[in-house]
């Protein structure tokens, strides 16, 4: 616990709970996309999926502790992107949060990030957006997600809204990755290439993934299933 507190009052420290927080949150990420791609497979798979999901036993522990993780995240991004501005004030040469536009940038991606995150559970999970389309139920008796998520994507400013938010989300990921491994200490020139790839190949899995969902909607690939 000491240990965990002293490491909390570094610099250094923080910047390591950052990394360890924003891969946590970057693999829930990569998993929910992979699990909202049963969406190609036709309304029974995404349905069920979800179904399984939501009456998982422990759905609350998963969602309290990416709640908490995201916190953390938050308050320590925060709290680092603060120092370096009372740094930069005060004339130290010592940047303790990247570049100081760097930090900046990820202050306002990170805020569009919680943004669209407030936006996209008031649409699917609470059904606040787009309440005609949310309560819907399936031949199994399932909560009909499929065409909650086709109803949705088929108007275009949502769908939109979903291929912008990603983009932004993308750029924050970009840059956040990056950072990452420079933290844990893997920034040589002779693999900094390779690190940039190899983010830059996870980001563009993640912005391509999650685009392909409402523009197929849109293009009319994927569509509501009548029986
Ligand atoms: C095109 C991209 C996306 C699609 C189609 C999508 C789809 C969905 C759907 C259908 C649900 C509700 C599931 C249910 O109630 O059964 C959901 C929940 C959620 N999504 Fe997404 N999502 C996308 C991107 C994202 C992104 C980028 C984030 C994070 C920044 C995110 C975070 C969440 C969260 C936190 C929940 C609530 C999970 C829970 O209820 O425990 N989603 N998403």
């Amino acid at each position: 616990m000491n240990r965990l507190i002293r490491m909390f009052s570094t610099s250094i420290g923080r910047k390591l709970v950052m990394a360890v927080t924003g891969l946590i949150l970057f693999v829930w990420l990569l998993g929910h996309m992979l699990g909202n791609m049963a969406l190609f497979q036709g309304a029974d798979s995404l349905n069920s999926y979800a179904a399984w999901l939501q009456g998982h036993p422990s759905l609350w522990v998963m969602r309290t502790s990416m709640l908490l993780v995201l916190a953390v995240h938050i308050y320590v991004a925060l709290t680092l992107a603060m120092e370096n501005r009372i740094a930069r004030s005060s004339g130290y040469a010592v940047r303790t949060f990247q570049t100081s536009g760097s930090s900046r940038y990820m202050v306002i991606t990170g805020g569009i990030v919680v943004f669209f995150l407030i936006y996209h559970i008031l649409h699917f999970t609470l059904g606040v957006v787009t309440p005609e389309f949310h309560d819907g139920v399936d031949a199994a008796g399932n909560h009909d997600v499929y065409s909650m998520v086709v109803r949705s994507f088929q108007n275009p400013v949502l769908a939109g809204s979903y291929i912008v938010a990603m983009l932004l989300i993308g750029t924050h990921l970009l840059h956040a990755t990056r950072s990452m491994f420079q933290t844990v200490g893997v920034n040589h020139e002779s693999y900094n290439g390779t690190i940039r790839i190899f983010s830059q190949i996870a980001v563009a899995l993640f912005v391509i993934g999650n685009c392909s969902m409402p523009i197929l909607v849109l293009a009319g690939v994927i569509g509501l299933e009548t029986r």
